[in-house]
């Protein structure tokens, strides 16, 4: 099965993403997360995507495409996979289906989990993150047992850069003028579900676990 998670900035992707792929026993990919990997490892992509992420801006679509393509054609994706964070213009989203149907393959269903701006800000204003599995946490929400450390890993807990005042209002605007439009797309394609994410992280786990079951 192949999942598309759709949403703004901290709408809980990357909070239900790991649940959805036990689940269904498909790989994750967040492209957040690769393109973080690639700057701790101080790869040529890291560096590149670096500037872009600390303003809240897109990396460039040739980027991300050839990145993400090459994350798919692994071995360990041929059972399908949930897709975090891509595709997040249409031209990706266009590539990502010239790919697959290449294959004959398709998306099989995209879940659109829908929460307001101001929601947004509160909880990526609170956010803290694993630096090792990269699971989210909330300083309210979702605290974790002990504070500054992963219930799953015992990681270290940090803050992202990228979510300072100024960083997460550019994520917002850019979300609502450049992917926002694939809500559209892909209800014109007959694969998007609507999610309501703004209900406790259980019952948003929910509604995504009925959809896709
Ligand atoms: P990326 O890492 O993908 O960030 P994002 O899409 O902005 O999404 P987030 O990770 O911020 O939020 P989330 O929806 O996963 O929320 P979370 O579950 O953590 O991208 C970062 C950057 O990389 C981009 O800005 C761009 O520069 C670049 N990039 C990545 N992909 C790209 C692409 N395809 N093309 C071009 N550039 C790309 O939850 C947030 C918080 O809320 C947590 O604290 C959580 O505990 C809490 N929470 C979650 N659910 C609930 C709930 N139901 N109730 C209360 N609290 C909740």
């Amino acid at each position: 099965m192949r999942i598309v998670l759709l949403g703004p900035p901290g709408a809980g992707k990357g909070t239900q993403a790991k649940t959805i792929s036990e689940t269904l026993a498909v790989i994750h990919v967040a492209s957040g997360d690769l393109l973080r990997e690639n700057q701790n490892k101080g790869t040529e992509l890291g560096e590149m995507a670096r500037g872009y992420m600390q303003k809240g801006l897109l990396v460039p679509d040739d980027v991300i495409i050839g990145m993400i393509q090459d994350r798919i054609s692994n071995p360990d994706a041929t059972n399908g996979y949930v897709l975090d964070g891509f595709p997040r213009t249409l031209e990706q989203a266009s590539s990502l289906d010239a790919a697959l149907s290449s294959q004959n393959q398709h998306i099989d269903k995209v879940l659109n989990i829908k929460v307001s701006d101001s929601e947004l800000i509160v909880r990526l204003s609170g956010r803290w993150i694993c630096r090792d599995c990269q699971r989210p946490y909330h300083e309210t929400n979702s605290k974790p047992k002990k504070q500054g450390m992963c219930d799953e890993c015992n990681g270290e807990l940090y803050q992202r850069e990228d979510d300072t005042s100024d960083a997460v209002s550019k994520r917002i605007q850019v979300y609502s003028n450049q992917t926002a439009p694939l809500i559209e797309y892909y209800k014109e394609r007959g694969n998007l579900v609507e999610i309501n994410g703004e209900q406790s992280i259980e019952d948003v786990r929910k509604d995504l676990l009925e959809t896709i079951s």
